[in-house]
């Protein structure tokens, strides 16, 4: 994946802004856009992301999916994972909430948020967008009990943890499209999943249920066994997985 990196003072969303690239025939795959600061910061569901200036890394990545469009969230828990191997690199550990968050001590540090287009003449894309709290100083008071932030408030933090974080990425993604499923990862990846055999919640709008998680499946699906004892295959994007008690 080449790798181009753009770096704005101020965008509306780093999301929103590959996709105007995209329409102007102008990203190309691979291709990373940074901004210090977000006027409309999307996160998922609708919900806004808080995003003030030099808070945070607000870091998009334009992806040309050359595999089944069905394996697209595959693509969020690969860049999760990127994001916590870039993390411990520097000694600091994060844990998984599958599968668009990682957590520190229960409270999150990172969100992601992938979106699935459709060009007229490219075919369908992705973006992959990373919101990751470097600084405590910018978090609001009321996120206090949710969000917490990794300490790396060093100068150019940003293009720091952009560059670690797609350095993971491009690796793992090229792995990926030789082994088109999660199998390499999967138990390093289960190893920092923070609800691994916990007790969680499944939202699923057909009837929500408790469970414990039992780790990813190859192809990217949470097991989770039903108190009953059967084990169900919860597809991200379709339900929200929570703890029982809570947030983690
Ligand atoms: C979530 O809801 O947890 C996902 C948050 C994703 C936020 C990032 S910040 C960079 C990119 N641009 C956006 O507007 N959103 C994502």
């Amino acid at each position: 994946m080449e790798q181009r990196l753009i770096h704005y003072k101020e965008l509306d969303s780093t999301n929103a802004e590959i996709k105007r690239l995209v329409q102007q025939g102008k990203a190309v795959e691979g291709m990373v856009v940074l901004a210090n600061k977000q006027t409309a910061g999307r996160g998922r569901h609708g919900r806004v992301w808080y995003s003030p200036e030099n808070g945070s890394l607000y870091m998009s990545v334009f992806v040309r999916p050359d595999f089944d469009l069905a394996k697209a969230p595959m693509v969020t828990l690969l860049m999760a994972y990127g994001v916590a191997s870039a993390l411990q690199s520097c000694g600091i550990e994060a844990q998984i909430k599958w599968p668009n968050d990682l957590v520190i001590s229960g409270k999150k540090i990172c969100g992601i948020l992938t979106e699935l287009h459709n060009h007229e003449s490219l075919g369908a894309y992705l973006i992959v967008g990373v919101g990751l709290n470097i600084s405590k100083e910018h978090l609001p008071a009321e996120l206090d009990e949710l969000a917490t932030c990794i300490s790396w408030g060093e100068k150019d933090a940003q293009v720091f943890w952009a560059k670690k974080i797609m350095e993971q990425f491009d690796t793992l993604y090229k792995h990926f499209l030789q082994e088109q499923d999660l199998a390499f990862i999967r138990n390093a990846y289960n190893r920092i999943l923070v609800n691994y055999n916990r007790q969680v919640r499944v939202l699923d709008p057909q009837g929500e249920y408790n469970g414990i998680a039992r780790g990813i499946e190859e192809d990217g699906r949470l097991c989770v066994e039903r108190d009953t004892g059967e084990l169900e295959f919860v597809y991200s994007g379709e339900v929200s997985v929570r703890g029982v008690y809570g947030y983690v």
